[in-house]
């Protein structure tokens, strides 16, 4: 059993790692905003939600308050919830840019800022960043979305130099296209598509490996979806 808590829990890969995590018999804390969705999973997995936005300091400040205390500890922290923005260089709305980086980037950072201390001090932990394959070739229109995500590779290298002597590992995780409904959307159907189940599977399936070994980085394609 881990202690796991899990940012964006209310909707695409993080609702499906909560309910896998759950499943698997783990406790779990997630946050989200929208605040339906979150007693909704809260309701149905019995894990703890948290109404908060990872861009607002205070927020991280009360989510890992809250964790410590339903949970004990922090063993696990899935960095998770982020969201798209895309437009052509020359057509970028700068500010536009700078709030997706204070969600997908700035406020990643003030969290995990945060948990790392008590992970310190419990000897211990796993921090895993979700990226994007965005965030590993860029794309038309990619500038803040594939920048964010790029930062947070880089972020994640930062972090196991600095944070494997103290036993815990980082893993960033690069899924391709995942049928989650992104951005408003309905969730796609097709078979051959990657599904937010596939990468909650993949995530705690690196977690499930002995703390002596850690998958650095990782990216999830379709076999074929062609
Ligand atoms: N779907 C893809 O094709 C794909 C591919 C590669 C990587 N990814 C990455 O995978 C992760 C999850 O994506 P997804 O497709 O599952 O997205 P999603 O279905 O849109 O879900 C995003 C989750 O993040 C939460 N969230 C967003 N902004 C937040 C904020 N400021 N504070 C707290 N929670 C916030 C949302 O909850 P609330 O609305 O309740 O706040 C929701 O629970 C993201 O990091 C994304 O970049 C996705």
């Amino acid at each position: 059993m881990k202690r796991i808590l899990v940012t964006g829990g209310t909707h695409g890969i993080g609702e499906a790692l909560v309910r896998q995590a759950r499943k698997a018999g783990h406790e779990v804390v997630f946050t989200g905003r929208n605040e339906q969705r979150l007693a909704r999973v809260a309701a149905e997995t019995g894990a703890h939600g948290i109404r908060a936005d990872v861009s607002v300091p205070d927020d991280n400040a009360r989510t890992v308050e809250f964790a410590v205390q339903r949970l004990g500890a922090i063993e696990v922290l899935v960095n998770n919830a982020a969201y798209g923005y895309g437009d052509p260089v020359g057509e970028i709305d700068v500010e536009a840019m700078k709030r997706l980086f204070d969600t997908n980037v700035f406020g990643l950072v003030d969290l995990t800022n945060r948990v790392v201390p008590h992970m310190k001090r419990q000897g211990g932990g796993d921090i895993v960043n979700v990226a994007s394959t965005s965030g590993m070739k860029g794309h038309a229109h990619g500038t803040a979305y594939a920048g964010s995500k790029w930062a947070l590779r880089g972020i994640s290298q930062c972090w196991q130099a600095e944070l494997r002597p103290h036993d815990i590992r980082v893993v960033c995780i690069c899924p391709s296209e995942v049928q989650t409904g992104w951005g408003g959307g309905e969730p796609g159907t097709n078979p051959k598509k990657l599904f937010a189940d596939d990468i909650a599977g993949a995530i705690l399936g690196c977690l499930s490996m002995h703390a002596r070994g850690f998958i650095p980085e990782f990216a999830v394609f379709a076999t074929n979806p062609f």
